[in-house]
């Protein structure tokens, strides 16, 4: 499906997505948080696809940030609204995926942009990346999930200062918090994920889903991290993935996943 501010193709397995509004340097307005959420939802759907890449278009930005002109106006009701809407149809939606999702991080990632990089499953960035939470020098807080995932990422202690000064770390600096998994030449950032997306797609897909939900059972208020994993580590064993990665490693060859 055409999308005017996103671009997707896939290439044998791989869904690269690029945000695609590089001359207000791919910033988050409404009608892209949707097109994204769409995006994302066709690929889940999509057996196909094993790994998706988030990008920005550009050698700027991946996303400076939610649309500033677009909510600079809001009531409080609104401005309620607007980060409601947006966690549950965008960033929620992406964390909670089965699909991997990668984020490369190709320049500015800030306020939404940030936490859009935050809510996919891992992050590489280029080495001008610039990241950081400066909500609070336009007098509001970060609404898309930054208070609760960047501390996850980075500590209580860094969160605090990255958000309080508004500050904007560097890729070097990214890697040493945790932020980032990798830093890459900006040439180099999406073939460097593709070889990531690669290793990831020689293992189960369900498994991977199974891990994904488990994983991110352990961030969620009121939920046993530890019985979510040992309920997805049954289920496992009823998948035909599963007869195949063990009768694999028996037979001594290399396993074919059907993905079921
Ligand atoms: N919302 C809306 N428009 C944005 C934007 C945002 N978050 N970030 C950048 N833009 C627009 C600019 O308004 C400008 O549009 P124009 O050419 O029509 O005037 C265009 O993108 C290019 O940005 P510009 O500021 O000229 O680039 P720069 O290289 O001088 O500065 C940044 C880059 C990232 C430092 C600067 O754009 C910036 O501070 N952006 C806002 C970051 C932010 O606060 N994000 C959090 C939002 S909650």
């Amino acid at each position: 499906m055409p999308y005017n501010n996103v671009l997707s193709e896939e290439l044998d397995g791989i869904l690269l997505i690029t945000i695609n509004r590089p001359t207000k340097l791919n910033a988050l307005n409404t009608e892209t948080i949707e097109e994204l959420s769409a995006a994302f939802s066709e690929a889940e759907e999509d057996k196909d696809i094993k790994v998706i890449i988030l990008t920005g278009s550009g050698e700027k930005a991946f996303v400076a940030g939610a649309d500033i002109s677009e909510f600079a106006h809001f009531s409080e009701e609104k401005g309620k609204m607007l980060a409601a809407d947006g966690q549950e149809l965008l960033f929620n939606l992406i964390e909670n995926l089965n699909t991997p999702v990668i984020a490369a991080v190709n320049g500015f990632a800030l306020g939404g942009g940030l936490e859009l990089a935050m809510s996919c499953h891992f992050r590489i960035a280029s080495e001008n990346a610039k990241m950081g939470l400066p909500e609070v020098s336009l007098g509001v807080i970060p609404g898309y999930g930054g208070t609760q995932r960047l501390p996850q990422l980075v500590g209580k202690g860094r969160a605090m200062e990255m958000i309080m000064t508004a500050g904007m770390i560097n890729a070097e600096q990214a890697l040493a918090y945790g932020l980032v998994n990798h830093v890459t030449p900006l040439e180099e950032l999406i073939p460097f994920c593709e070889g990531i997306a690669k290793k990831i797609m020689r293992n189960s897909s369900v498994a991977i889903g199974a891990a994904i939900m488990a994983i991110n059972a352990n961030y969620k208020k009121g939920v046993n991290g530890f019985q979510v994993e040992i309920d997805q580590f049954g289920k496992c064993f009823g998948t035909d993935d599963f007869k195949e990665g063990t009768s694999a490693f028996l037979e001594k060859r290399k396993a074919e996943f059907p993905g079921r």
